[in-house]
């Protein structure tokens, strides 16, 4: 396997400082040194410069929407040109508004994909729903086909094109939608499991049911857009938006062992890792090295242990 690191130290679609340095922790944890030790070959991208502006008024309730839009085109063009190259790639966040950028470069380099989101929240605001005006919170609605007719038009963001049907789309984790969201989610049927068919299925059955109903017509490539605030906020406290009652370590670790054996991951997001939001040294560390392990079930690691032969 090889993998296209991509640092996107973005923080602009969110209002708490210190997510930008999300890209430079998870690597200091380790990251590219233990893939390599898995087998994987690692090509580390670099981390992407992002301008500042200083014009950047809200249009409507949307804030800082020309950085948003600015960002998401370069890390689109970056991960375009990681596939071009051949890798799976990872994005390093960064918040979650990156997933625009990121959903649609994979979709111009390689067509139709699916999309699984698992997250604490659905981050499916319109501009004109959102509570906010934070585009972490709206990413999945600006890349929805089903939503064109709900955005408006918005500075920098004419490069976009809507790229993903809501059929293709899985949400997993689920705990805390606004109700717009969850009338959107209703309206277009989209396939959710919130943290309530976690409790009732298992995790297990979770994961048996997204790939299957993912691969029920034709196999699509994998884009696992991954917010770490879908885990139990006592395991990754070092977040801008924690919420209780989420996913253990071993059900978060679960879902990236199971879909690496799809053999379809083709792009993955690691966002909101925050290490200014964490009180202590400890809480940092945890939320960090948990993000570390979760990617690492991407790429073929296995908690019944691992040996060289596995990766050949
Ligand atoms: N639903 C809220 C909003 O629209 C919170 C979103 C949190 N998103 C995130 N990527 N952490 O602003
Ligand atoms: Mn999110
Ligand atoms: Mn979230
Ligand atoms: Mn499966």
């Amino acid at each position: 396997r090889s993998v296209g690191i991509i640092g996107a130290p973005f923080s602009r679609g969110q209002s708490k400082a210190g997510v930008d340095q999300g890209p430079n922790v998870i690597r200091a944890a380790g990251l590219l040194h233990r893939l390599e030790q898995q087998g994987c070959a690692v090509k580390d991208y670099g981390n992407l410069t992002f301008e500042e502006l200083d014009h950047d008024e809200p249009v409507g309730r949307v804030k800082r929407v020309r950085a948003v839009g600015s960002a998401n085109q370069r890390l689109s063009k970056a991960v375009q040109d990681v596939k071009k190259d051949g890798h799976t790639a990872v994005v390093l966040g960064g918040d979650h508004s990156l997933g625009i950028g990121s959903i649609h470069g994979h979709a111009m380099a390689v067509g139709d994909l699916s999309v699984v989101w698992v997250d604490a929240h659905a981050d499916i605001n319109t501009p004109l729903t959102t509570p906010t005006g934070n585009i972490h919170g709206q990413s999945m609605s600006y890349v929805l086909r089903e939503l064109q007719s709900k955005i408006p038009v918005l500075p920098n963001f004419s490069w976009l094109k809507p790229c993903v049907s809501a059929k293709d789309l899985v949400y997993i984790g689920l705990r805390d939608l606004d109700p717009a969201e969850h009338y959107i989610l209703k309206l277009l049927g989209v396939k959710a499991f919130s943290m309530s068919e976690v409790d009732h299925l298992g995790v297990t059955r979770v994961m048996e049911e997204t790939c299957d109903y993912l691969s029920a017509k034709v196999k699509k490539p994998i884009h696992l857009s991954y917010d770490i605030d879908v885990i139990d906020p006592s395991v990754t406290p070092a977040t801008g938006t924690p919420v209780v009652g989420g996913l253990t370590y071993r059900e978060g670790v679960y879902i990236t062992e199971h879909l690496c054996q799809t053999g379809l991951l083709s792009v993955v997001d690691m966002v909101e890792v925050n290490p200014l939001r964490g009180q202590t040294e400890k809480d940092v560390e945890s939320t960090v090295s948990t993000a570390v392990d979760v990617l690492l079930g991407c790429f073929g690691r296995r908690r019944e242990g691992n040996h060289e032969s596995d990766y050949s």
